[in-house]
């Protein structure tokens, strides 16, 4: 949701060209924060919740952990003027591949934009974390993305470059938005580190030929600097995106706060997420992370009050399990149920409303 003035401006524009050109902007940027968080992630418990009210953005959300085995924590936002719904579920199937692990994306996401009554779906690229054993830890994310509208069946088709061998593609995006006809209206391209671009497919097609002719010499340097490819590090060619004349600037991403080396490498906008902010503690659910007592002695700097915490936890949960299973109980999630998304037709979490109504009875106790 750090990029959330993105969708509020595909709502304010009237060509729906633009409002593609925002989404696949905001669909990338929500990508960035990735880059260099390589931290092993909290695992949210079963029944976590998590909310957001950004009056100064315009949204608000809610989310919950809705499956322990596998993860998935399922979120709904909203905007508080009734220009858009953002859903969808963060359930990453994980595969070890030795060296590294690969996340693969299973959920979806879905943006509605009400006022002109359009709804975009997709799904997230792959995210590889490379040198899980030895080496340093450096990020991948590749896999092809489509947004897809709906209304139209028009479409966005973004490709997440792998690396490749000699890194030229490293986090490299590109791709076009096309009409149903299959004709490439305009082209997107850039780094989901970095910014994003869009032209016109015609000056994309002219500069990409001028472009070849230089590479040739290139080749060679790189065949030497593959040769000695041992370990699976990140290449060192990181050139930044080379801008294409006549270009249209979609998105930049903003530079991380002075202290964000030490606080995971957060983002600003990530940094004040786990804020409890005076007047909270009375109003928010009490299932909320921000009342998760390892999460918030970490913050605080217990470290030994943290890893007790978190085995406390999670023995807690574990004993809750076995509880259920003696009384053979089912878990019942509180905020989302399983439905069919109405756009893409597929199962999935959907919000079942009611949390801002504050009404937090029979909540499970987690903590
Ligand atoms: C933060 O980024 C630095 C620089 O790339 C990296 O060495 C470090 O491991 C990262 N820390 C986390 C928690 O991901
Ligand atoms: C998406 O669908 C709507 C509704 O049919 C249409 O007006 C709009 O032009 C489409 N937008 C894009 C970017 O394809």
């Amino acid at each position: 949701m750090e990029h959330t003035y993105l969708i509020n401006r595909a709502c304010s524009l009237s060509d729906s060209i633009e409002r593609m050109q925002a989404v696949a902007a905001f669909a990338v940027s929500a990508v960035a924060s990735q880059w260099d968080r390589t931290g092993k992630p909290f695992n949210p418990l079963l029944g976590e919740t998590f909310e957001l009210i950004r009056e100064d953005q315009g949204f608000r959300l809610v989310s919950e952990q809705v499956s322990h085995h596998p993860p998935v924590s399922a979120f709904h936002a909203e905007s508080l003027s009734g220009d858009f719904v953002f859903h969808g579920s963060i359930y990453p199937k994980l595969k070890f591949w030795g060296k590294s692990v690969e996340a693969e994306p299973r959920g979806t996401i879905t943006l509605e934009l009400l006022k002109h009554s359009e709804v975009y779906t997709w799904s997230n690229p792959y995210c590889c974390v490379h040198n899980i054993i030895l080496g340093k830890l450096w990020i991948e994310q590749y896999g092809t993305v489509e947004i897809v509208n709906h209304s139209t069946r028009e479409k966005c088709v973004l490709n997440f470059k792998p690396c490749g061998m000699f890194g030229k593609e490293l986090h490299k995006v590109e791709g076009y938005i096309q009409d149903k006809s299959k004709k490439k209206l305009c082209v997107i391209y850039g780094k989901w580190t970095e910014c994003m671009w869009s032209v016109d497919p015609q000056a994309y097609e002219t500069y990409k030929k001028s472009d070849k002719k230089g590479d040739k010499t290139k080749k060679n340097e790189e065949l030497q600097k593959a040769e000695n490819d041992e370990a699976d590090d990140m290449p060192e060619v990181q050139e930044t995106v080379s801008v294409i004349p006549g270009s249209t600037l979609l998105w930049r991403i903003e530079s991380r706060p002075a202290h964000s080396a030490t606080m995971y490498n957060f983002t600003n906008f990530a940094v004040a997420l786990n804020e409890l902010e005076p007047g909270m503690e009375a109003v928010l659910a009490p299932t909320d992370s921000r009342f998760r007592p390892d999460i918030r002695a970490m913050e605080n700097g217990n470290i030994d009050e943290a890893s007790k915490e978190k085995e406390r936890l999670e023995e807690k949960q574990r004993a809750a399990r076995k509880e259920r299973a003696k009384q053979e109980e089912e878990w019942i999630t509180r905020w989302f149920q399983m439905g069919t998304n109405p756009f893409t037709g597929s199962q999935e979490w959907i919000y079942s409303g009611g949390y801002f109504n504050r009404n937090y009875q029979n909540l499970p106790d987690i903590y």
